[in-house]
């Protein structure tokens, strides 16, 4: 029997509950493919605070570093925000992971299932026959991490920087994605103004010479996140930066309908044993507006962790299994109160957990 080892991080506000839900997804796709994913639980973000007195604990590291994949929450709430910026659980966890990993790519797939076209706040003839846009935002470079940074009391300030090879294997990975896809890449840059977006705009023209079948274009950001809502089924790769493909993928996911569907794989190229390590969390956060009520929309994270099974343990059947039953279950009319609308079954997360992984278990 195929065996992976997991870290399993649920964090804070709907993390936790969202989390149960993929598990359970996780426990029929065990039983329905004869793999097990062996899972080790963290505690990370405002939970580990709590708990251990610090966002990102010595011990959580080390199961991650023990396992071939982490499965993630999300972190972060208003009951951590008046700590210092650097020990609150998203400068204090989520960046130093990422880092720590060298995650520097995320994907973030935002597809539209055509059962939601109601739910998006786009009319009908705007989203047109599909959407399919996969964001590839750099995940460990940019206004994130660049030094200095600081606060004084009469100023703050961040440094936003891009050295070429960071820029290089972001794009690389965008070009690879677009090939076996629609062949397009936009690449996203505010190089009018931004002297990092002049050299991130020459570094992705040379990379993009090696992939002759692929089409590029480069928009300002501002104009691209025009775009999406105008016409977002002009999009195929959309090549990022940190800052921009942060924003530019919240926006992408609420076109699909909700914050809610929207999931994310944030990987580091090849492991030493042949498998790619990865990070897998929903691209939204902790949504402490619904934290706690048992409504959250449980199939981002249910979709995170599909891509972990297809990217880091090569299971794509497993990954198309969820997919599938995800389709059914919404084809069947259930939805969670975000995606919602008339003549629909609303059901809450645990319930919408129980319908997909029942799909999957067939
Ligand atoms: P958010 O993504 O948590 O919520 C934005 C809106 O989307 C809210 O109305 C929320 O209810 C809704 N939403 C998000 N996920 C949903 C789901 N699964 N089902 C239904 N509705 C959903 O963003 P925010 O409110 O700006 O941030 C809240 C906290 O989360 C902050 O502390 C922030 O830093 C943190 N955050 C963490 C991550 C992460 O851990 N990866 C990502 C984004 C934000
Ligand atoms: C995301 C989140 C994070 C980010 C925050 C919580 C640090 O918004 O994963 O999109 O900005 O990267
Ligand atoms: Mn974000």
């Amino acid at each position: 029997m195929k065996e992976f080892r997991i870290a399993v991080l649920p964090g804070d506000g709907i993390g936790p509950e969202v989390m149960q839900e993929a598990l359970k997804v996780l426990d029929a796709v065990e039983q329905r493919f004869g793999i097990r994913c062996v899972r080790q639980d963290a505690a990370v973000g405002g939970a580990a605070i709590d708990a251990h007195g610090s966002a990102l604990p010595e011990a959580t590291i080390h199961t991650c570093e023990n396992s071939q994949a982490i499965l993630f929450g999300s972190v972060g709430g208003p009951k951590w925000e008046h700590l210092p910026p650097d020990q609150q659980p998203e400068r204090g966890a989520l960046l130093p992971l990422r880092k720590h990993f060298g995650l520097y790519a995320n994907l973030r797939p935002a597809i539209i299932f055509p059962q939601l076209r109601d739910a998006s706040p786009l009319k009908p003839e705007i989203i047109g026959s599909q959407l399919d846009i996969l964001v590839v935002r750099e995940l460990t470079g940019g206004i994130y991490f660049g030094q200095p940074k600081g606060i004084e009391s009469d100023r703050a300030y961040d440094t936003m920087i891009y050295t070429r090879l960071e820029v290089e294997r972001i794009a690389r990975v965008a070009f690879e994605a677009a090939r076996s896809r629609g062949k397009l890449v936009h690449s996203i840059d505010k190089s009018n103004v931004l002297n990092s977006s002049i050299l991130w705009r020459e570094v992705v023209l040379e990379v993009a010479r090696d992939y002759p079948d692929v089409e590029l274009k480069h928009l300002y950001v501002d104009n691209a996140a025009m775009q999406l809502v105008v016409r977002p089924s002009q999009f195929d790769v959309i090549l990022c930066g940190n800052l921009f493909g942060d924003i530019l993928s919240d926006e992408a996911a609420m076109i699909t309908g909700s914050l809610g569907m929207l999931p994310s794989a944030s990987i580091a190229g090849s492991g030493s044993d042949g498998i790619p390590f990865g990070l897998y969390e929903p691209s939204g956060g902790s949504a402490p507006d619904i934290a706690g009520h048992g409504v959250a929309n449980p199939i981002a994270q249910i979709l995170s962790a599909a891509m972990m099974l297809k990217y880091s343990f090569g299971q794509d059947e497993a990954y198309q299994t969820i997919f599938t039953a995800i389709s059914d279950v919404l084809s069947e009319g259930y939805r969670t109160g975000d995606i919602a609308s008339d003549g629909t079954t609303r059901v809450g997360t645990a319930e919408m957990g129980d319908l997909i992984a029942g799909k999957v278990r067939g």
